[in-house]
């Protein structure tokens, strides 16, 4: 499913961060996630060591979706954040989910053809193919650490929202307590090793190095005051090994 106009995978992305963004390209990252598409749920099962469902519930929770109401689901992947946000908002509810990789659009198509309220597009975080002020929430799962500038995706997150609306961040974090040294080993060392074995190894190194270079839980907030959202909390969970940010859009602005 890669779009042949894609480049080759670079032997390496850098996933290494500008200090607001990851210095990969868009372009690479996208490339890189067609490849990983179809193993990717089961890698993502394994590396949270069956985590991951809880996390992306609590994330759906936080972005408090009205009855009937809709959200935008930003780098949307293989589509569950976006799956489980439309079945919250049950009948005559909207969700977009969007993505940079048509292989990941892809997959989140087949798989939720039959959730009613639900519709996937390949798009850009950094430009989002949805209107102003359209959605009740907009949430990213996992996808903030990729994007080139923070604080623009934050952008883009709030504009999608009415006055009001939420935007909720899951993301992983480092904290730094023994316990998460040690998840950290499993993590730094056993995750490219899997990853090499699904015959994916750059693209799980890749990941290893996203994570190192994301800022940490008050950098992100401070990004998302300076993109116009307000009353920003993070809550920790897994002893702090991933967090959820949400912020609100200003009644006024
Ligand atoms: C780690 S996956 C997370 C997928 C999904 N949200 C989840 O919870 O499993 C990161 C996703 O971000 C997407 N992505 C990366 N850069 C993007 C961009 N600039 N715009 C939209 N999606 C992007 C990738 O294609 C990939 O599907």
């Amino acid at each position: 499913m890669s779009d042949p106009t894609t480049p080759p995978l670079p032997a390496m992305p850098s996933g290494g961060s500008t200090g607001d963004g990851n210095a990969a390209s868009a372009r690479e990252v996208g490339a890189m996630f067609d490849r990983i598409a179809p193993v990717y749920d089961l890698m993502n099962a394994v590396i949270s060591g069956f985590q991951e469902p809880r996390w992306r519930r609590r994330a759906v929770a936080l972005a408090g979706l009205p009855a009937g109401g809709s959200a935008v689901d930003v780098a949307s992947g293989t589509g569950r954040v976006a799956a489980s946000l439309a079945v919250a908002a049950g009948p005559g509810g909207r969700v977009l989910g969007v993505d940079i990789s048509p292989g990941m659009i892809g997959k989140a198509r087949r798989d939720y053809a039959a959730v009613p309220g639900l519709d996937f597009v390949v798009g850009d975080a950094m430009a989002l193919p949805a209107p102003d002020g359209a959605a009740d929430a907009a949430t990213i799962a996992f996808g903030m650490r990729n994007l080139p500038d923070y604080r623009q995706g934050f952008a883009e997150m709030r504009r999608v929202v009415r006055p009001g609306g939420r935007v909720v961040c899951l993301e992983i974090a480092r904290p730094d307590h023994l316990l998460a040294r040690i998840a950290r080993l499993w993590f730094e060392r056993i995750v490219p090793a899997l990853g090499r074995l699904a015959g994916q190894g750059d693209a799980y190194g890749y990941l290893v190095e996203s994570v190192r270079n994301y800022p940490p839980p008050e950098r992100i907030a401070a990004f998302m005051e300076e993109a116009g959202l307000e009353g920003v909390t993070w809550t920790p969970l897994s002893l702090g090994m991933v967090t959820i940010h949400v912020g609100r859009r200003p009644l006024e602005g």
